[in-house]
């Protein structure tokens, strides 16, 4: 049985491209690729820096990452750009769908939280101007652990506030690699592949995949 929902938040909630579509103009023909860079980086960061065991916030990766996305891209003496971009990410657009799959979970009497990279502060940001606050999540950081996503202690949060079996949780994410990070610890798990991105870690046909959170509640 499920006695919690839990979701990734960049990427699966909350759209890590709308800030750069947002300012598309100023960026310029550029901006789908300082994006893609961007995220890509942004990730690395958490993992080497985990694997170094020399942590930064998930705030200071991801102007790191912006950095490097714009020296790529012939755009490093554009801190203009680097401002506007940041500003965008602390307001990212939710996925369309969003809202209403998760009124409908909390309506059924499943409890939904958020397991993020982000700092309690960024989760914060997202949720509020995503207009999600009310629905008074909790927001689980792996900021108070120093260490990042897929360790098996960041997993570990969520059941432990809940004191529940792995089993009972059912994580919701569109990185595979959180997918296989989550089920590496015994949740289930609802691999959201919103890019139709090809299989990894096994997953496909291991793990119920969808192309949105459209159908969750089926599929759980
Ligand atoms: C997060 C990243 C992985 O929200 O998207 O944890």
């Amino acid at each position: 049985m499920v006695r919690a929902c839990v979701f990734d938040a960049y990427g699966t909630l909350f759209d890590v491209h709308s800030a750069a579509a947002r300012h598309a103009d100023a960026v310029g023909p550029a901006a789908e690729a300082v994006s893609k860079t961007w995220r890509t980086k942004q990730l690395e960061y958490t993992w080497v820096r985990s694997l170094m065991h020399r942590h930064v916030d998930f705030w200071a990766c991801t102007v790191d990452a912006l950095d490097f996305a714009l020296s790529a891209n012939g755009l490093a003496k554009r801190p203009d750009l680097a401002q506007l971009l940041l500003g965008a990410y602390r307001a990212l657009s939710p996925f369309p769908e969003v809202r209403g799959v998760l009124e409908a979970l909390k309506a059924r009497g499943v409890a939904i939280a958020i397991l993020s990279n982000g700092t309690p502060e960024m989760l914060r940001a997202a949720v509020e101007s995503a207009g999600l606050a009310d629905l008074e999540m909790p927001l689980f950081s792996v900021e108070p652990l120093g260490i990042y996503k897929p360790d098996a202690k960041v997993y570990r949060l969520v059941t432990d506030h809940y004191d529940v079996a792995p089993e009972e949780i059912s994580f919701q994410s569109s990185n595979a690699w959180d997918i296989a990070g989550g089920r590496a610890f015994g949740y289930r798990a609802v691999w959201i592949n919103r890019t139709e991105q090809p299989d990894e870690y096994g997953l496909r046909g291991e793990v119920p995949e969808l192309s949105s959170l459209e159908g969750l509640a089926e599929a759980l």
